[in-house]
């Protein structure tokens, strides 16, 4: 599954933008939360989710929250329509981590962790039950058109051993034609891209390019 990144679409396009994509077949939008703090750099809140869902009722919002203030926005991100809510595992303490993932399911709300570059894969292990899939960032978060880090790939084979085959495993950061076969081929499942799709040529060539090169 190729879940487009929204970041680095021109805000002033993004109802066009995400209407080609979804023509080209996507069905999951990957919404990057930024809070200033936990990454240096601001982008959407609450009512971007609400908007979204509530102009494509039929399709997906996954929040990629970098905030280290969950206890706000977790709430405000439920409420606004999240399908998918994950969690940055360095942004909370392990108590934290067990309650926010429970109080997504009890809300309904599918729940996931995601792990910076440098956190070990093996953190994940206490958590594999409750997690309805892992985030392996694949740059350090913050900012969109990054290079893909190769060292990825052997955390990316990590993470499925440590979860086994039943986690849906994303990538996120860095994501082109060329890095996500490498992603795909250490285990990866969904492929997270944003300026590849939203920068050069038009979306549906990207998107095709990409789809092909994943398949
Ligand atoms: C980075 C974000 C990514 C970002 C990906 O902090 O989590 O989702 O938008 O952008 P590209 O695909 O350009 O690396
Ligand atoms: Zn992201």
């Amino acid at each position: 599954m190729i879940a487009p990144s929204i970041l680095n679409i021109n805000n002033l396009n993004l109802e066009a933008d995400l209407k080609k994509a979804a023509k080209a077949g996507i069905t999951r939008f990957h919404i990057d939360i930024m809070d200033g703090h936990f990454v240096p750099n601001l982008s959407f809140g609450p009512q971007l989710v609400s908007d979204f869902k509530h102009a494509f009722p039929n399709l997906e919002a996954e929040i990629h929250l970098m905030s280290n203030n969950p206890g706000v926005l977790v709430p405000a991100f439920v409420k606004a329509g999240a399908d998918l809510v994950l969690l940055h595992y360095e942004a909370m303490n392990e108590a934290e981590v067990n309650g926010w993932l429970d109080y997504l399911h009890e809300h309904q709300v599918q729940a996931g962790l995601v792990l910076n570059p440098d956190t070990p894969v093996a953190v994940l292990s206490q958590f594999a039950a409750k997690l309805d899939q892992v985030l392996i960032m694949t740059v350090y978060p913050g900012f969109g058109g990054q290079k893909y880090l190769p060292e990825s790939a052997d955390r990316i084979q990590q993470a499925k051993q440590v979860l086994g085959t039943k986690v849906p495993l994303e990538v996120d950061g860095g994501i082109n034609a060329q890095t996500a076969k490498l992603a795909k081929e250490a285990g990866a499942n969904i492929f997270v891209a944003g300026s590849y799709l939203f920068c050069q040529n038009t979306i549906e060539a990207q998107l095709a390019e990409l789809t092909e090169a994943l398949q």
